[in-house]
């Protein structure tokens, strides 16, 4: 397939999904620019696309103006875990509000297509499920998950300010719990977890009594929605959800792991942490009649391949931290 080759800016592109982004993006023949601050990025994790000419990375925080000449944005810098997001909740926001700011006028000034990770996390715990994109959430604006659920709706709402005062081209991604390869292994999020703890034979760890249902996205699949929805005509601005219909309870993915890393470990259930959701599950009626997008990778088979991924981490001597508080 002959593309144009265009400039592309991913922000967080240090990050996990950032990463497999910039990937995908230079195996379809464009030239990325990776801009990221390392706060939960991993320079290793874009070490391999370094030696690739049409690759740049650039040390930079999007609270700050970035003034570069590109195509494309993709605006995902913003740590995604609580773990990381809860640890300094004021730049959290900061990142997401002030991050949206600068790329929306970086856009503005390039008269360019920007594209938003925005989260699932915008529903809060949901009171319908599954969530379609027209459910406005419940949010408790002032809980410790606020300074990331508010601040991406905050995003949002930036993303359709400038689209109907600037007719900026937006396009706005609800992204639901994605896994895969280059996740963090100490961000205590539950499929990194449950696979470090099986790997290393220790308890597996369930919040609440593992009735509560996820469900996870290989990583591979939602790039592909990211680049289909990039590439759909202007009216689709979004938002758009992106993630995996098809749910797990927490204590099913735990047999599942311990099961397909052949692990010896028991399960051990702590207390729920607070606002956490009970159900997340994305309608993706839209992402399937707008981009002909839906998931294809099935959980085991992602799972393999995470699994083989922190094999190798803690094999090379990767020792991840412990969790500072826990997250499903
Ligand atoms: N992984 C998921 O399941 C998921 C779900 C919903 C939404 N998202 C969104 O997708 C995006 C990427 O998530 P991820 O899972 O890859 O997380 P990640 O933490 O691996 O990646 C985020 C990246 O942003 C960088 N970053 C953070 N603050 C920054 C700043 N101020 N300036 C520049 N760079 C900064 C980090 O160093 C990191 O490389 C985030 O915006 C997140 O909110 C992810």
């Amino acid at each position: 397939m002959s593309v144009t080759k265009k400039r592309v800016l991913v922000t967080g592109g240090a990050g996990f999904l950032g990463s497999h982004l910039c990937e995908r993006l230079l195996a379809d023949g464009h030239d990325v620019l990776c801009v990221d601050n390392y706060f939960t990025g991993r320079k290793d994790n874009i070490a391999h696309l370094l030696p690739n000419p049409n690759f740049e990375a650039l040390r930079h925080d999007v609270c700050f103006p970035l003034y570069v000449e590109v195509d494309e944005i993709y605006n995902l810098a913003c740590p995604a875990s609580p773990i990381h997001y809860q640890h300094d909740p004021v730049q959290t926001t900061k990142t997401s509000v002030s991050g949206a700011i600068n790329m929306l006028g970086l856009a503005k000034r390039l008269r360019c297509k920007i594209f938003q990770a925005s989260t699932s996390e915008v529903y809060g715990d949901p009171s319908v499920h599954p969530q379609t994109e027209d459910y406005r959430g419940n949010v408790n604006p002032i809980g410790p998950r606020a300074c990331y659920d508010e601040g991406k709706r905050c995003a949002e709402t930036l993303f359709f300010d400038y689209y109907r005062q600037h007719k900026l081209r937006i396009r706005v991604a609800r992204i639901f719990n994605t896994y895969g390869p280059r996740m963090h292994p100490n961000d205590g999020r539950v499929v990194s977890n449950f696979i470090v703890q099986a790997l290393k034979g220790e308890p597996i760890t369930i919040y609440g009594d593992g009735s509560q249902t996820r469900a996870f996205c290989y990583v591979d699949d939602l790039i592909e929605g990211f680049v289909r929805l990039m590439a759909a005509s202007d009216e689709v601005t979004g938002p758009i959800n992106l993630g995996n219909p098809v749910e797990n309870t927490v204590a099913q993915l735990a047999a599942r792991i311990i099961d397909l890393s052949g692990s010896r470990s028991r399960i051990e259930y702590r207390p729920l942490p607070v606002d956490d959701p009970v159900q997340r599950c994305p309608d993706i009626t839209r992402a399937r009649n707008v981009l002909g997008w839906e998931p294809r990778v099935p959980l085991e088979i992602g799972l393999r391949h995470a699994i083989e991924f922190f094999d190798r981490l803690l094999s090379e001597g990767a020792e991840p931290a412990p969790a500072l508080s826990p997250t499903v």
